[in-house]
């Protein structure tokens, strides 16, 4: 179920560099939602295309996303005033697959964790590995993941916290330690493809969630597809989210 809705900001904080935190008031949209879904946000009148963005969670009435201001949208957002209106249209898309029996791994790479804390909020017996550029990001990602999350795993590119390198590095690892039944990941493709093949690898489930530039989100202008062993799909319809076997990366 899909709908535009005029939402009220309830705070837009910088929580880490050039990373913000919006928090938007809508009932209706909270419901509705489900993890690993996402929403079109109109930023202003100045641009024509609405922006996705991953639900990082909703619950209380209240939508969470994470943005890293990129360019002159994500600027335009940044800048925007608690109690001002915003435009979004959601939930849209097909989630991830929260009734999988066992313990689930998260395996997420900078803003691709953001979608991955929803699912947190919604499955009991999950770890999440994450994967930040420095120290002061990961530990932003370890506080977001905290309530959620039994066990965590951590990398750094710089080497500023946890292991220096990739979650790709330390996924053999983790999961040895632990008997997972299914891995959820959402980050770079490269990345995503190393994981979703270490997963297979051990017999897992492995869902991808993937971040694609998007037109219209709503399935109409085929700008989102990718090739899947059922033929080319629509990661703004038939995903983000999809099941790992299916997909040619
Ligand atoms: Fe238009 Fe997916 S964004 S079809």
């Amino acid at each position: 179920m899909k709908k535009v809705f005029d939402t009220e900001i309830l705070s837009n904080v910088e929580v880490a560099e050039k990373i913000f935190r919006l928090e938007v008031f809508e009932p209706e949209l909270s419901v509705i939602s489900k993890p690993g879904q996402f929403v079109a946000v109109k930023i202003s009148d100045e641009f024509t295309l609405r922006r996705p963005f991953g639900i990082a969670s909703a619950k209380n009435g209240i939508i969470k996303i994470f943005y890293r201001v990129i360019g002159r949208g994500t600027e335009v957002l940044s800048k925007k005033k608690v109690g001002e209106k915003l435009n979004v249209l959601g939930a849209l898309g097909k989630g991830f697959d929260t009734e999988i029996y066992g313990k689930i791994l998260l395996v997420g790479g900078g803003m691709g964790l953001a979608p991955l804390l929803s699912a947190a909020e919604k499955i009991e017996n999950v770890d999440v590995l994450i994967g930040g550029k420095n120290k002061s990001e990961a530990i932003f990602w370890y506080k977001e993941f905290r309530p959620a999350v039994k066990n965590f795993f951590v990398t750094t590119d710089d080497g500023s916290l946890g292991r220096k390198g990739f979650v790709t590095d330390l996924l053999p690892s983790v999961l040895e330690t632990e008997d997972y039944s299914a891995v959820f990941t959402c980050g770079p493709e490269i990345m995503m493809r190393q994981v979703a093949f270490e997963a297979m690898a051990r017999n897992l489930i492995c869902e991808v969630s993937f971040e694609r530039r998007m037109a219209c989100g709503l399935g109409a202008c085929l700008s989102c597809s990718i090739d899947t062993s059922q033929g080319r799909k629509k990661v703004c319809k038939d995903g983000p989210v999809f099941n790992a076997s299916e997909v040619f990366f």
